[in-house]
């Protein structure tokens, strides 16, 4: 979900809290779009407005109801998890006879406990959700023991709840105070002159101001138009982070494309030249001066588990078959959820590599506590400045892919490859495993990754026309050995996520072990085909998957090396990547099935940056 909080003095001017409110939520609306809502304090009452559906719907009955003006404000962009999304699901929730508003992110996990003992004091409930429940155990403390303090009453609720949360208050007989908690669940205070906000993350305040503070774990934080002050749950003072953010506004705005997601896949020249830059020295000496674990400590690991969810986990699964050829240590890679609850091997010569674009991630950023305590080193390659996971691993090593918006990762996913493998020669270069030459070699190919991934781009309308050509496809699988295997099930996801369409990715050498028995007339089997140059390559073992599925009627459609002629006869349709290293492929043959994905939905009239029921940011468990 997406959080914002506005106070600001009325000398500030032309800033409405609705406004400012409406603003960070419209940026915010990746991280949810079920429903919004939003409250403000005017005349000694609370105003609120809350929509099902995305933020427009929330815009439209603004416009028909209208709000007062106001300079204390909260708005909520909701990913449902406890009730549907409906109007009365959606966020702010009322309390104190409608005098209080709170929006919340997060789940709270002994809600029904608290629910019965205020049903028993006699309080009502209009909706399912756990928010509601915090709103009025909020209400009902203000009113006693917090004794008409807010902030002192967020104390003592927070100090009651358990799970996960951010909570934002407003009351009616307080205008100009904000109130939040935080715990486990992202928040950040923004610093203006006057005025001061909060956000789910920094993108929910970026057009006002560039000055922002972390909040640390258990923390409560009051924003007045002039001050922050935190506490803890308890109301020891506490303090939090200043930070300077470094995103640009404008790098969130489409720049002319029609969706954020067109943008972001013809970002990735950039976002895999970024991510390399300044890391390694003219003599091809890996530089990671950044991580904070000493390379001695470095050189002593034995296991590498990389921790991931969605698609940073196939960035993981990529990763693992460079950084086992080149540092023969053992990576094992797995889905962040099923790691932490299955009492896994984990000691301290094991190096954690947790995998996030967002570094909030719930699964990931609980499986990385544990490893944690199991003594394991962590590491974390994350794409956003602040949150929660790199500030809680021993070790960060940041893509800079620029602020990813559309919901389905892309050129987050090639910034993470990027950054796996910047990782791995380094570890290939403090332990001794490859020679400096050979590195300055694998860096050397990397550099010209950029440039190869624009002569993909630049023949996208090939992969569109295919795109539209099959907006009836029921069903399509993608196969691959070796790194294509992980591209495969890429190509799969980001056609499920996008177009709704059922996928499958495979490895190619499974295919007859099962997979096969769903290969019909004119089924569409996309195959990522190795280059047939070097002594070791899978070319010929791939052509005969091609023949196998071919034989039952498959429609195969190839991706393969430029100057692979031999493939031609057995493909319906063949796109052509530029020739590189082997493991080096996965960053260029990614793209053309991004872009697949991304036209077949297009084509089908559907948002590609907001999927139905996804959201980018899973801040639950
Ligand atoms: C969500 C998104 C996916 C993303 C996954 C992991 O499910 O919809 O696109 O790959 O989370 O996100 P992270 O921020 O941890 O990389």
């Amino acid at each position: 979900c997406g959080i914002v909080g506005y106070v600001g003095l009325p000398s500030v001017g032309e800033h409405q809290a609705l406004d400012v409110v409406m603003e960070g939520l419209r940026r915010l609306e990746y991280r949810g779009y079920d429903s919004a809502g939003v409250a403000i304090v005017a005349d000694g009452d609370i105003e609120m407005r809350k929509k099902a559906g995305k933020l427009a719907n929330l815009a439209g009955e603004i416009e028909h109801h209208p709000l007062k003006d106001s300079l204390t404000g909260i708005g909520h962009t909701r990913w449902a998890t406890h009730g549907g999304p409906t109007d009365a699901n959606a966020h702010p929730h009322l309390a104190d006879g409608d005098k209080l508003a709170v929006i919340h992110n997060g789940i709270i996990e002994n809600f029904a406990e608290i629910k019965k003992s205020l049903l028993e004091k006699g309080h009502t409930f209009k909706s399912e959700t756990d928010t509601e429940v915090a709103a009025v155990l909020l209400g009902d403390i203000y009113n006693g023991a917090g004794n008409k303090d807010l902030t002192k009453s967020m104390q003592l609720a927070s100090q009651q709840l358990e799970g996960a949360f951010t909570l934002l208050a407003i009351h009616a007989d307080q205008p100009g105070v904000v109130v939040a908690a935080r715990r486990n669940s992202p928040l950040v205070v923004g610093l203006g002159e006057g005025e001061n906000f909060l956000g789910s993350d920094v993108s929910g305040f970026i057009d006002f101001t560039r000055r922002a503070v972390e909040l640390g774990q258990d923390q409560i934080v009051t924003i007045t138009p002039e001050t922050h002050t935190i506490t803890d749950f308890f109301g020891n003072p506490a303090s939090g982070k200043e930070f300077t953010v470094d995103w640009d506004a404008a790098a969130a705005e489409k720049d002319g494309y029609e969706s954020f997601m067109e943008k972001e896949i013809n970002e990735q020249p950039h976002a895999v030249a970024d991510t390399l830059l300044g890391r390694s020295d003219a003599n091809g000496k890996l530089t990671l001066d950044e991580l904070r674990i000493d390379p001695e400590e470095l050189a002593k690991i034995t296991k590498i588990i990389v921790l991931a969810c969605g698609t940073s986990a196939y960035a993981g699964q990529v990763a693992k078959y460079a950084i086992e050829h080149w540092c023969r240590i053992p990576v094992e890679v797995e889905l962040s959820h099923e790691f932490r609850y299955r009492d896994p091997i984990v000691d301290p010569s094991t190096l954690i590599v947790s995998i996030s674009q967002s570094g909030e991630t719930m699964d990931t950023l609980m499986a990385v506590r544990y490893a944690k305590e199991q003594g394991a080193k962590t590491l974390s390659i994350c794409n956003t400045n602040g949150s929660t996971i790199p500030r809680e691993s021993d070790a960060v090593l940041y893509t800079h892919a620029g602020p990813e918006i559309a919901v389905a990762s892309t050129k987050a996913f090639l910034a993470q490859i990027t950054a796996t493998y910047l990782l791995g020669l380094y570890l290939a270069q403090i332990r001794g495993n490859l020679f400096s030459g050979e590195i300055k070699d694998i860096l050397a190919d990397l550099g010209d990754i950029p440039a190869k991934i624009q002569d993909v781009l630049d023949r996208s309308e090939q992969i569109k026309e295919l795109a539209r050509s099959m907006s009836d496809a029921e069903s399509v699988l993608f196969l691959g050995r070796h790194v294509g295997f992980p591209v495969a099930m890429e190509g799969a996801l980001k056609l499920k996520e996008l177009a709704y369409i059922h996928a499958e990715g495979f490895a190619a050498g499974e295919l007859k072990h099962g997979p096969i028995a769903l290969i019909d007339e004119g089924k569409p089997v996309f195959v990522v085909v190795p280059s047939p140059r070097g002594r070791h390559s899978m070319h010929s073992k791939v052509v005969s998957n091609i023949q196998e599925v071919r034989a039952r009627g498959a429609k195969t459609l190839v991706i393969a090396e430029e100057n692979d002629e031999a493939v031609k006869q057995f493909a319906e349709w063949v796109f052509y990547v530029p020739e590189t290293k082997t493991l080096l492929m996965p960053l260029l043959a990614t793209v053309p099935l991004q872009i697949f994905a991304c036209e077949l939905a297009r084509q089908k009239g559907y948002d590609v940056d907001q999927p139905r029921n996804l959201a980018k940011s899973v801040t639950v468990e």
